[in-house]
């Protein structure tokens, strides 16, 4: 469907060379240890190649997705592109969040939303919304290609639940297929501390999941037994095993879903969620994505999947060092981290103009039609997920390397990535620290290896950030010659990744993305522009040298 873009191979044959260290400051090189076959425990969840998915507060929702069908902005067609060409399965979304939990949906309403409150809590900004807004999730969707819609329902007025009813069955009715699930109640584990509810808690809540779905069933909006629901969407008060012990599990759910972020600022920025060496220490992350781990895993044995339906680095509007290309590094190890500790998919998530985790920014919330978007670095975090994966099935395991899941003097991070096959398909590496960093890989694992960096100057970088020589420009495209780096690894290979890095390091020919996945040409609303501009000439050429380019390996 797409044209192959134009790119460059960088072949470099090496020869194993067991000496390392040649300069002095350089860090001793690693050896990485990928076992043949994973361990059974890991068999447990494979994970399917939309393993990455994108999750949006609804108040912005007009600004980022626009305001009619037919001028979607391109920016966002091309930056929901991107991801949606690196994988297989449909492109997951979700719109929620504590917003979407105190929003109305207006089945009169003529426009996609309005604000509701003049002056609104900049970290509950609630809407009324009315049918245009599922017109322009189908509407993306037709352009981008497949998608699969996560919806909130509140939980806040179970008294009043016409309301949701409404939502739930125009959700259905509107989106058909595509929608994944609805999501009953947004972090219900903080109704009571924000005075939503009165002394909320599970034994409260758990026989009202139970009223709730049986008003669903009464006006026809799910069937009996049907698994379109999903929930607890908890973050912070209740663990998910007492949720499904105190009986959550009675109800047919699709997914159970949470939603975690190691620091917020809800009370400012201080010392703790400014430090960006939490973000580059491989070893903070386990505990971050097993803070639920007896629940996740009663989930994976009951055969639910488990949802991180929201992650980014700081809650609350993040910190000075959300925007850093420390935390493109930080979403990718946690992604990686959350695929090997049996969760089936994650979200990153993206909030209004200004907010500093964002995936992306239009140049003001009221011109996102035009060129000119600023790309946060956690989207290419995103990016990387989305090329991590494989068609069939995925099984991703953390190697330790350099004892770094416990150890936090490594600067380093390595999974070993299989296929549907249980094969070993390719390493992921994370080089955090400022130096390069050699990794070995011995002889015996692969003949050759294709690899992708993802790289910046430094931590603190927040523009000059590219992905295998691609940086995405201000129409949401990626710009510049795609570099793929080829090397036998017949007898073993050298890797110098640069200070700071992550590749992707597949074991043969074609596994790594190398299409043209801008759908979008800039300037399609602007005055009397064409809608598409496709320059056949450049089109042709850039195939034929693709082409070439393939031939010559
Ligand atoms: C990628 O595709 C877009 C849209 O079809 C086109 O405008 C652009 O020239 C293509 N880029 C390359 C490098 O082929
Ligand atoms: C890495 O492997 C090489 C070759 O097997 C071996 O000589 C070297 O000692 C190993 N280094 C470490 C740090 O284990
Ligand atoms: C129920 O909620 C709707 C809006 O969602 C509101 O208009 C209506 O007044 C509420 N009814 C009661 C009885 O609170
Ligand atoms: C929930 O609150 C009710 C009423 O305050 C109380 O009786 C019950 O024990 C509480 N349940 C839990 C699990 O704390
Ligand atoms: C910053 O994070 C590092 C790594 O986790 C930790 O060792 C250090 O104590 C933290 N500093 C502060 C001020 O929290
Ligand atoms: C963030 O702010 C803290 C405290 O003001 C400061 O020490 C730190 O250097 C800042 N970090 C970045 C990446 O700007
Ligand atoms: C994943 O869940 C299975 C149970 O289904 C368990 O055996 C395995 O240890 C879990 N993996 C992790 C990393 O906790
Ligand atoms: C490897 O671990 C050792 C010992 O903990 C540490 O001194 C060294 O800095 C680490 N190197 C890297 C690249 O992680
Ligand atoms: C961008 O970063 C690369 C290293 O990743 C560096 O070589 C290049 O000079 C930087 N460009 C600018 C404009 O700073």
């Amino acid at each position: 469907m797409q044209m192959s873009t134009s790119y460059l191979i960088l072949s470099v044959l090496t020869v194993f060379s067991a000496f390392n260290g040649a300069h002095a400051s350089s860090p001793a090189s690693l050896n990485v240890t990928f076992p043949e076959n994973p361990p059974a425990s890991a068999l447990m969840n494979v994970i399917e190649d939309h393993f990455i998915g994108v999750s949006f507060e609804l108040s912005p929702f007009d600004t980022l997705w626009g305001e009619s069908v037919s001028r979607q902005p391109t920016a966002m067609q091309n930056y929901m592109h991107n991801l949606a060409a690196r994988m297989s399965k449909p492109l997951r979304i979700r719109i929620g969040g504590n917003g979407m939990d105190g929003s109305t949906y207006i089945p009169t309403m003529t426009s996609v939303l309005e604000q509701a409150e003049a002056d609104p809590y900049f970290n509950d900004i609630p809407v009324n919304f009315g049918p245009m807004f599922f017109e322009i999730l189908n509407g993306m969707a037709d352009k981008v290609g497949p998608m699969q819609f996560l919806i909130g329902l509140s939980m806040r007025t179970p008294d009043n639940f016409t309301n949701v009813e409404t939502l739930a069955s125009t959700a259905r009715q509107l989106l058909g297929d595509r929608l994944d699930a609805l999501l009953l109640g947004n972090e219900p584990d903080l109704y009571a501390g924000h005075g939503e509810r009165d002394a909320y808690n599970i034994s409260a809540y758990i026989p009202e999941i139970g009223v709730a779905l049986e008003s669903l069933k009464g006006i026809g909006a799910i069937a009996e037994d049907e698994k379109i629901v999903g929930g607890p969407t908890t973050c912070c008060s209740w663990t998910l095993y007492d949720v499904l012990s105190a009986g959550l599990d009675q109800y047919p759910y699709k997914f159970y879903t949470l939603q975690h972020y190691p620091k917020d600022a809800c009370s400012g920025e201080d010392p703790d969620n400014t430090n960006i060496t939490y973000f580059t220490t491989h070893s903070n992350i386990e505990s971050f994505v097993g803070w639920q781990t007896d629940g996740v895993n009663k989930a994976q044995k009951q055969g639910v999947p488990v949802l991180l339906t929201e992650y980014n680095s700081v809650a609350c509007g993040g910190s000075n060092i959300s925007a850093t290309f420390a935390t493109a590094l930080w979403s990718i190890d946690a992604g990686l981290k959350s695929a090997s500790m049996n969760y089936s998919a994650v979200y990153l998530h993206t909030r209004e103009f200004g907010v500093q985790y964002n995936l992306f920014d239009p140049p003001t919330p009221e011109t996102s039609t035009e060129p000119g978007w600023r790309t946060g670095s956690p989207y290419y975090g995103a990016l990387f997920l989305a090329e991590s994966t494989y068609e069939g099935g995925t099984i991703i395991i953390d190697l330790n390397l350099n004892n770094s899941i416990t150890s936090p003097t490594a600067t380093v991070a390595a999974y070993g990535i299989y296929n549907a096959n249980a094969e070993r398909a390719s390493l992921a590496l994370i080089n955090y620290a400022g130096v390069s960093q050699v990794f070995v890989v011995p002889s015996g694992v692969a003949e050759k290896v294709q690899i992708k960096i993802l790289t910046a100057p430094d931590v603190y970088e927040k523009t000059n950030i590219s992905w295998a020589g691609q940086t995405v420009s201000t129409n949401g495209d990626l710009e510049g010659d795609l570099q793929i780096i080829e090397m036998s690894c017949k007898s073993g290979c050298q890797l110098t990744l640069p200070g700071p890095s992550a590749a992707l390091v597949a074991f043969g020919d074609g596994i790594l993305f190398s299409g043209n996945s801008t759908i979008a040409s800039i300037g399609s609303y602007l005055s009397n522009a064409p809608t598409s501009s496709p320059l056949p000439h450049l089109s042709l050429f850039a195939l034929f040298f693709g082409t070439c380019a393939m031939l010559l390996f």
